[in-house]
């Protein structure tokens, strides 16, 4: 990955907890309309229920909204941090379908308005931790991923699941990477109740910069795992090679689990900067979820397997 020095972001950027907390009282109540408002209009979304509080969610503060949403990482548009959010218009995230398709018994293709639909839509506050050493906490609106992958019934021959961004040649960075950006994770990983498809955050419809519409968040991993802006996930039977295993494959490995004990090749990830904080923290095995993740990897040879 391209490593820039993040530059500093306030601590006063940090959302304040009692703000917070009014705004998620909000939520509660009002996200539906929330999200509903900030969807094309039109019956096909009139049936967003209210956002579900999950368990699943740190009780950490937030990051501002301000800092998740113009220090991404997006590189078709962009490879700088606020390039992101200054190239919008470079993706229209409507119309949108995303395909279900491989080794599954029930191929289709999903418009957003479908995604809405199929479970009740909750909100995850995940710790994110990016491979460059930065971390935040955002507080996610989505569908766990394994709600998808059932209406598909997937085969048994089914071991991996693949990740196509989208891409456009005309409009997006061309060279870095070999696109479009590829995703991979394991199946099992893939259906952990912890995995999400991500179709919104702080209570709103997903910003492009963020992946608009549609976009993978796998809290346990390195924030590169999560494939932004996602037109069709592939249900295959051999372990995908992705863009960053192909751009590095010394440096970027298939897991990606986030693992203070093992270093980049060319950094150490024993620490982490949380954006909006000046110290340092430490860097929790697989981000802080190993109660909920680890017994997926037992007997593994994490070294052998980054
Ligand atoms: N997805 C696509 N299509 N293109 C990208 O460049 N960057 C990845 C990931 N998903 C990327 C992507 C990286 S390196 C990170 S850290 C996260 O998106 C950042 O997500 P965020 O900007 O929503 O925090």
């Amino acid at each position: 990955m391209l490593i820039r020095r993040p530059a500093d972001i306030l601590s006063s950027e940090i959302t304040a907890p009692a703000v917070y907390r009014e705004r998620r009282r909000f939520i509660a109540q009002a996200g539906s309309l929330a999200l509903a408002a900030a969807l094309p209009a039109g019956p096909a979304h009139a049936g967003i229920g209210p956002l579900t509080p999950s368990p699943l969610s740190t009780t950490e503060p937030p990051t501002s909204r301000k800092a998740v949403t113009t220090y991404n990482n997006f590189y078709e548009l962009g490879t700088d941090k606020a390039d992101p959010a200054e190239n919008t218009h470079r993706l229209k995230p409507a119309p949108w379908t995303l395909r279900i398709e491989g080794l599954v018994n029930k191929p289709r293709s999903f418009g957003i308005d479908e995604l809405l639909r199929l479970a009740p839509l909750e909100e995850r506050i995940y710790r994110m931790r990016c491979v460059e050493g930065w971390s935040m906490v955002i507080p996610w609106v989505g569908i766990p991923l394994a709600t998808l992958l059932k209406q598909v019934d997937p085969q048994g021959s089914a071991k991996y699941v693949e990740f196509v961004s989208h891409y456009d040649r005309a409009t997006m960075t061309r060279g870095v990477l070999d696109w479009p950006y590829l995703e991979g994770l394991r199946l099992d990983e893939a259906r952990h109740p912890l995995t999400i498809l991500a179709l919104g955050l702080y209570g709103d419809v997903l910003p492009v910069q963020n992946g608009a519409p549609v976009r993978l968040v796998v809290p346990w991993k390195y924030g590169f795992k999560g494939g932004k802006s996602l037109v069709a996930i592939r249900l295959v039977d051999k372990q995908p090679t992705t863009s960053w295993m192909k751009a590095g494959p010394s440096e970027y490995g298939f897991y990606a689990n986030v693992n203070p004990e093992v270093e980049h090749p060319r950094w150490s990830q024993a620490t982490e900067r949380r954006i909006g904080e000046f110290t340092k923290r430490k860097t929790l095995m697989f981000n802080g979820y190993t109660d909920q993740v680890a017994p997926m990897y037992a007997g593994m040879d994490l070294r052998r397997y980054f």
